[in-house]
Parts: C-alpha cells; sequence; structure tokens
C-alpha cells in the first residue's frame, strides 16, 4: 500500500510515502490518495539534521524549553530519544508512539521537519560545560536591540515545519507532551510561508514586506556551501559532537508596516537595492544578475544607496560572511497600539556565528535602511548537532 516517489525539492531530496499513513487506519477503499502536497517527505535519519537545506515549508513552530529543576543530563538524554523517536515516527507520516492526538490523521507527512538544538545555559545545567562550544558564547548586544528575555534563548530549542497546518500542530503539540516533567515550555513562536504550489512556477520566497526574501542565500551546489554551513566533521575548533551539524541564529524581527506600507515602492526599492517586482538589483537585469555597486546614474548617484540592505549584508562587504536564511514570517494579530504584530521569525544557519550573523549584523546595526522600519524583539542561538545515524538519537554523541 506503500507508494514511495522522489521529487526533487529546491535544495534536496524529499520522499514521498502515499496511499494511507503508516500507523494510522488504512485509507477507507476508494478513497483519494494523498496528493504530491501530503505524501512529500523529507528524511530524519541522515548527515545533517533535516529542517535546514530542505525548501520553506509553509507552516513553522519554533519552540524552546527550559529543563526542570533537577533534571540532569540522564533525562535530557531520555528526551532526546523521545524526541528522535517522535521525529521519526511523524516525518514518516505515522502516529504519535503514545496517545496520539489524530490531529493529523488523514494527511500525510506534509515535508514535516522537526529539528533540534541546545543552547548555552543547557550545558551548566546539565555538567556539560566542557562540551559547550565557543560558538554558543551569547551574541553581542546590538544597539538596536529590544529583546525581550523571557522570549529569548533557553535550554533547548526545536524548529518544527510542515506544508499543512495541522501536521504541523500535531508535532508541536506531541513534541511538548514528550516533555513530560523533563523540561517546560519557555516560549514559543508560530510561523508560515507562501504554501508550495501557489506559484505556477517555483520562485523565491517573499516576506511581509512583499520583497523577494532569499535571492542570494548560498546553494548547496555550490563548492563553498558545506564549509560555510555546517561544522566539518574534523579540523574545527568544535566539539567532536558538533560534527556535520550547524548553529541558528533565530531573531522574532517585528515588522513596522504601518510605516513601511506609507513609502512609494521607489523608496521601498531603494530601502533594499532590488526590485519589489522580481528582485532584480537596481542597477539591472533580472533576479538573478550580479548587483552593480559602483553604478551611478545621470547625477553621479549611486544607483544602488549607500545604505542599502542587500548591499551592505553582501559577504564581499563582510569579509566573506555569509549565512544560510530560512525564515518564517508570522502574524500574531494586532498589538495594543493597534499596530500589527507581524513581521519576520529570521532563522539563519552557519558553521560558526562569529563569522556569519555577528559580522553582517553588527554591519546592519550600524544603521543600513531597513533598519527603520524593522525591531529586533527576542533573539536565541543554538547548537544544532550532526542528523542522528540509524539507531541513534539526535544528541547522542554529546549525551551518553
Ligand atoms: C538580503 C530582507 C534581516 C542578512 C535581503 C534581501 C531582502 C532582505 C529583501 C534581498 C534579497 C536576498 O538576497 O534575499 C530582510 C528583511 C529583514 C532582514 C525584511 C528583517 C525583517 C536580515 C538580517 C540579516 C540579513 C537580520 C543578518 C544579520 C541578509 C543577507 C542578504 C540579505 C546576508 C544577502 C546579501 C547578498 O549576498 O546579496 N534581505 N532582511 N537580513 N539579508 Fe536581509
Amino acid at each position: 500500500r506503500r507508494r514511495l516517489l522522489a521529487t526533487a525539492g529546491a535544495t534536496g531530496l524529499v520522499l514521498g510515502a502515499a496511499g494511507g499513513a503508516v500507523g494510522y487506519a488504512a485509507a477507507p477503499a476508494g478513497a483519494t490518495p494523498l496528493t504530491s502536497l501530503g505524501a512529500d517527505r523529507a528524511m530524519f535519519h541522515g548527515k545533517h539534521q533535516p529542517g535546514i537545506t530542505e525548501g520553506l515549508q509553509a507552516r513553522g513552530h519554533l519552540v524552546a524549553f527550559d529543563l526542570a529543576a533537577g533534571a540532569s543530563r540522564k533525562e535530557a538524554a531520555a528526551l532526546l530519544r523521545r524526541w528522535s523517536t517522535t521525529a521519526q515516527r511523524l516525518m514518516a507520516g505515522e502516529a504519535a508512539a503514545q496517545d496520539d492526538t489524530d490531529v493529523a490523521r488523514d494527511a500525510g507527512p506534509s515535508s514535516l521537519t522537526i529539528t533540534f538544538g541546545f543552547g548555552n545555559s543547557f550545558f551548566s545545567r546539565t555538567g556539560l560545560e566542557k562540551q559547550r562550544p565557543a560558538s554558543l558564547d551569547p551574541l553581542p548586544d546590538f544597539s538596536s536591540d529590544q529583546l525581550d528575555k523571557a522570549r529569548s534563548n533557553g535550554d533547548l530549542w526545536v524548529q518544527i515545519g510542515a506544508d499543512d497546518a495541522l501536521v504541523a500542530f500535531h508535532a508541536l503539540r506531541t513534541i511538548q507532551k514528550d516533555a513530560g516533567s523533563a523540561a517546560k515550555v519557555r516560549w514559543q513562536m508560530n510561523g508560515f510561508n507562501r504554501t508550495p504550489g501557489a506559484t505556477a512556477h517555483p520562485m523565491t520566497a517573499r516576506n511581509l514586506m512583499g520583497q523577494l526574501d532569499g535571492t542570494r542565500n548560498p546553494k548547496p551546489t555550490e563548492s563553498d556551501f558545506d564549509k560555510r554551513i555546517f561544522v566539518p566533521a574534523s579540523g574545527s575548533a568544535d566539539p567532536a559532537w558538533m560534527a556535520n551539524g550547524s548553529y541558528a541564529v533565530v531573531r522574532r524581527i517585528r515588522m513596522l508596516l504601518d510605516d513601511w506600507e506609507k513609502l512609494s515602492t521607489g523608496a521601498q526599492e531603494n530601502v533594499v537595492g532590488r526590485r519589489k517586482s522580481n528582485g532584480a538589483p537596481l542597477s539591472g537585469g533580472g533576479e538573478t544578475t550580479a548587483m552593480d555597486l559602483e553604478k551611478t546614474d545621470a547625477k553621479g548617484a549611486l544607483v544602488v544607496p549607500i545604505n542599502a540592505h542587500a548591499r551592505i549584508a553582501r559577504p564581499d562587504q563582510n569579509g566573506g560572511a555569509a549565512m544560510l536564511r530560512r525564515p518564517f514570517s508570522y502574524h500574531d494579530g494586532i498589538a495594543a497600539d493597534g499596530t500589527p504584530d507581524a513581521g519576520l521569525l529570521f532563522v539563519c544557519w552557519q558553521a560558526d556565528p562569529l563569522r556569519g550573523f555577528v559580522t553582517v549584523q553588527r554591519k546592519l546595526d550600524r544603521g543600513d535602511a531597513l533598519s527603520t522600519y524593522i525591531r529586533h524583539e527576542a533573539s536565541g542561538l543554538f547548537a544544532v548537532p550532526g542528523g542522528a545515524a540509524e539507531g541513534e538519537y539526535v544528541g547522542q554523541r554529546l549525551l551518553e
């Protein structure tokens, strides 16, 4: 009854399992088979954890946990084992191991990914200080930060993404129940992206400012991709348990949409340095045309303004600093002042956060044109170990 179909995703191989999700009752005879969207499946086991190089999913939940007082390395290891079992089952479209809530019944895995990380505070709580990577040193303060500490950092972090809202919620609820008495939720955020298939052909995603966002992301086909995004298996200053892992920087960035939307399209384009319609650099061409940083207009002014976001954030302006941006948009309703509580759950991945996020954010913090229209409201930095091999749980190399 199980049909496997391989679809080449934007950045990796996704396997689809259709014809009745294993673990739930088989679909009744004559039932409509799952569409490819429901059947699409990412793999739990592998060199890297899922949820890093896969294409953006339509729904996302970010959740951080703190270990319960008195919970030790032993409880943490048991929790990561439970979470890994859940991730493996749910990503295959199976029911949870215990007391499944039926919320995802009838749907396939819908490209579900579940990704686990450790925050700085995890290591002192579990007596593992010697294993704490130097890259987990707290991020520096930036002058424009307006961070809510209660919604920042945490001992453990879980990123959930799926192309179906019920599948994503089901995973979130199961992960939370698995925590039991070992850990409690510290903060939780909900995000979304455009649903795959909504555009006539695959396109770079748009954010809530209406810009194409992700154009210049490093691509897995580039020769330096792995070096930029993943900790090497050997020869780095990172502890051995981080081999093939990555560091995730999470920023909840509020967009001041009432102010932004008052700008003309031309003014908005000057803020970023790219056209809204197709993401092309203001210096000309299409989305993938190289930006001409020197080009001037008839009056001698730079065509891509000196403070344009996409000029300042470029690796060649930051000693090569690069990161893989894999965000979700968010909308949490209307704030007390009547403005939309909406923006970007900015998640970026890199082998070294000091060389990636920190270098670029220091530069943007000096005042890129976008800074006027955004506000960083929460922050997290997490060490995301490599993927689990068959029979292993995520983080086993740290916790055993
Ligand atoms: C590029 C939007 C925050 C780093 C871009 C682009 C847009 C954009 C529209 C041009 C298209 C592209 O290449 O993706 C935003 C918005 C933000 C935000 C709306 C906040 C709400 C940040 C932050 C960082 C960052 C916090 C890192 C500290 C980058 C980088 C590029 C970029 C590295 C690519 C530059 C290049 O290589 O050409 N961003 N961005 N962005 N952004 Fe942001």
